[in-house]
């Protein structure tokens, strides 16, 4: 192979150890995919969706973009949310943020990166939405975890105001929108408890999750014998 040898070989090695432990596997998904799952994450390549929750091809329908964004008219979006709800009729979306993320961090201290700024742009337009509530405090990686927490509360609220979603609930198809989040430190997942399969559970579990995350402190609480702050 004259380009990419090394990727060449992982993958014949990749598909004879496959074979080796189900004969039929590439034979039977040709036939057709039915996965449970839509995907929805960051495109940063340390958060590989199939491999962090285990899941083999054809198990699960994914879109990636950076900052793990879905914006109402971004069509890909749209066509992917469509294609794996209404043909496929997966029953769960995952929407999916991670730690440290870089999209997120860039719109936090509003960076200049060029074109990437104006997607960004919906990331800051969370940290925005949230300001009067939720003021900056503790240190500026405090402040990233939070805009990553949010951004995908944020997202999944996004993905259930489309008709794509809303049209699926008034049918009365089964299907449950999450979020989580990726700690790229530890290799572990968080639900973020904003778990919606109607519009009323996604505004009761979407208020819930901005106020936890309101409540978010990053100093110890103080002791009992600590002077209590003057107020106002
Ligand atoms: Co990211």
């Amino acid at each position: 192979m004259k380009h990419l040898p090394r990727l060449f070989e992982n993958n014949r090695a990749w598909a004879a150890e496959v074979l080796r432990n189900d004969p039929a596997f590439f034979t039977r998904l040709s036939r057709q995919q039915a996965p449970s799952y839509l995907w929805i994450g960051c495109s940063d390549s340390r958060v590989p969706a199939n491999q962090i929750v285990g899941l083999m091809p054809g198990e699960m329908f994914v879109h990636r973009n950076v900052a793990n964004v879905f914006v109402h008219s971004d069509l890909n979006a749209l066509s992917a949310l469509h294609f794996a709800v209404a043909v496929l009729r997966v029953s769960h979306v995952i929407v999916c943020g991670h730690y440290g993320c870089g999209g997120v961090l860039a719109a936090l201290r509003g960076d200049r990166h060029g074109l990437v700024d104006n997607w960004l742009r919906h990331v800051s337009d969370v940290r925005d939405k949230h300001r009067a509530r939720l003021a900056p405090r503790g240190t500026e990686a405090e402040e990233h975890d939070r805009l990553c927490k949010l951004n995908v509360v944020e997202q999944v609220l996004n993905v259930t105001n489309t008709t794509v979603v809303r049209d699926a609930w008034a049918r009365g198809q089964s299907l449950a929108v999450h979020g989580w989040i990726y700690g790229i430190e530890d290799g572990l997942l968080e639900d973020l408890g904003i778990t919606g399969t109607s519009e009323a559970e996604v505004a009761a579990t979407y208020a819930q999750a901005v106020e936890a995350l309101a409540g978010f402190s990053s100093t110890p609480s103080a002791p009992a014998s600590a002077p209590s702050r003057p107020p106002g």
